[in-house]
């Protein structure tokens, strides 16, 4: 198994795709389990039932997805902050896809369909990046950056650090 984490909009399920194309197994992500499983948007879950009640399915999504898949995985942006679920990755090959925040900014833009950055996205890129920058190197068995790198730059740079 290879997990992919890192903030949202740094590519996990593009470069997810495209380095298990290219090691010819499977891909999943457990954002789309999650949505599968609920029949609801993230946005969706955030406003009705709050961030802790999506962190518990979440924690929940990545315990069974470990157990189940073996291929590459890749975890919504933050998953990290869960201690039950750092723990779940002891022990796996974990690839923090990281960027900094002026790239997270560009990226993302004003993508309101993610709960965490509707307000003032460069500011809360900032203090999300801060939050979680060091658990993303807590989990992380390989740091590949994606900055200024195109998705097959990155899962080169992936594949290389495997
Ligand atoms: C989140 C990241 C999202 C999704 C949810 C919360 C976060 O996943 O799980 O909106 O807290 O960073 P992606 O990283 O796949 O966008």
């Amino acid at each position: 198994m290879i997990v992919l984490v890192g903030p949202m909009g740094v590519g996990k399920s593009t470069v997810g795709q495209l380095l298990a194309d290219r090691l010819g197994v499977g891909y999943r992500d457990t954002d789309d389990d999650i949505v599968a499983g609920e029949g609801r948007s993230i946005a969706d879950i955030f406003v009705d039932d709050g961030e802790p009640a999506f962190r518990a399915i979440e924690k929940r999504a990545v315990h069974t997805a470990l157990g189940e898949h073996d291929g590459v995985l890749a975890l919504g942006g933050g998953a990290v902050l869960d201690a039950d679920t750092r723990a779940l990755l002891a022990g796996q090959r974990v690839i923090y896809l990281s960027m900094d925040v002026e790239e997270a900014v560009r990226r993302t833009g004003l993508n309101t369909a993610r709960p965490l950055l509707a307000v003032n996205p460069r500011k809360q890129w900032r203090e999300l990046m801060e939050a979680r920058r060091h658990l993303y190197e807590e989990v992380a068995t390989a740091v590949v950056p994606t900055d200024g790198r195109t998705p097959e730059e990155v899962t080169e740079a992936a594949l290389d650090a495997l």
